[in-house]
């Protein structure tokens, strides 16, 4: 894969072109748990490090993902039933691995992808009660069954992320420009919901523990990035110090 300058309607970003076998890495939490400022974090520890970087985020990461996102998203879209929004995450989910995640792993590059398939596990599954076996079933034949080597679950108190997802959402333009004020459709989800996600997320960790590495983020982003360099950087076999 080519060097790409960040394309800001596909949000992946190539951070440097050093290739290497290609990793697959994913972090996932309840909304507001400091996912997205973590990656940040992290990719700046690696990507000056001559480690080839790509950075997506689900759902979305390709055009027609965030087309799709802005659907799942938007408060507007009300009355989406269960199902569809399922369909919607794997239709999301699809696209970008065909177009994003398979290819820059087959050329070497460590991805690093904030939610996946275990977002739909917790969300739809449990949150939405739709079960996880509906989830798996559909990630086997829609995903190919594809799975991160590593997936960092940012574990964190539900009702204080919730409140902070809802505050960033209603006061902050937006994650690198783009707007996110009306990306609320989630946040106004119960405490009760969220519950269940927090309880599914915790059964994905229990059951996979190999693979799934639960990182308590209530501490200072400071505290929980230190763990998350650690955990990345024993994964990946590599000597990279903490920013
Ligand atoms: P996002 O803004 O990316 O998450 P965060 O608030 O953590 O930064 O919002 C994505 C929302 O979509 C979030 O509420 C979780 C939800 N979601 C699902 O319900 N299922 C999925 O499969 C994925 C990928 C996300």
């Amino acid at each position: 894969m080519a060097p790409k300058r960040h394309r800001p309607e596909c949000y992946h970003s190539v951070v440097s072109t050093r290739p290497r076998p290609g990793r697959f890495i994913t972090f996932e939490g309840l909304d507001g748990c400091g996912k997205s400022t973590q990656i940040e974090k992290l990719a700046k520890v690696f990507g000056p490090q001559g480690i080839s970087l790509v950075v997506t985020r689900e759902p979305g990461g390709t055009a027609a993902g965030e087309k799709i996102r802005h659907i799942l998203l938007d408060t507007s879209t009300s009355a989406l039933s269960p199902m569809a929004e399922l369909a919607l995450m794997f239709a999301s989910r699809a696209q970008h691995i065909s177009e994003v995640i398979q290819p820059a792993l087959a050329e070497g590059y460590v991805v690093l992808c904030d939610r996946f398939t275990d977002s739909t596990e917790a969300y739809q599954g449990g949150g939405r009660k739709l079960g996880s076996k509906t989830v798996l079933v559909l990630h086997q034949i829609l995903c190919g069954d594809l799975r991160p080597e590593l997936t960092i679950l940012m574990d964190s108190d539900v009702a204080a992320s919730v409140e902070r997802a809802r505050r960033r959402n209603t006061t902050q333009a937006g994650k690198n420009g783009r707007g996110r004020s009306d990306e609320n459709r989630f946040e106004q989800e119960s405490r009760a919901f969220f519950g269940r996600v927090r309880q599914k997320y915790l059964e994905i960790a229990a059951r996979e523990p190999q693979r799934v590495v639960v990182v308590d983020a209530r501490g200072t982003p400071a505290e929980t990035h230190a763990q998350i360099v650690e955990i990345v950087r024993r994964k990946l076999k590599l000597a990279a110090k903490t920013a």
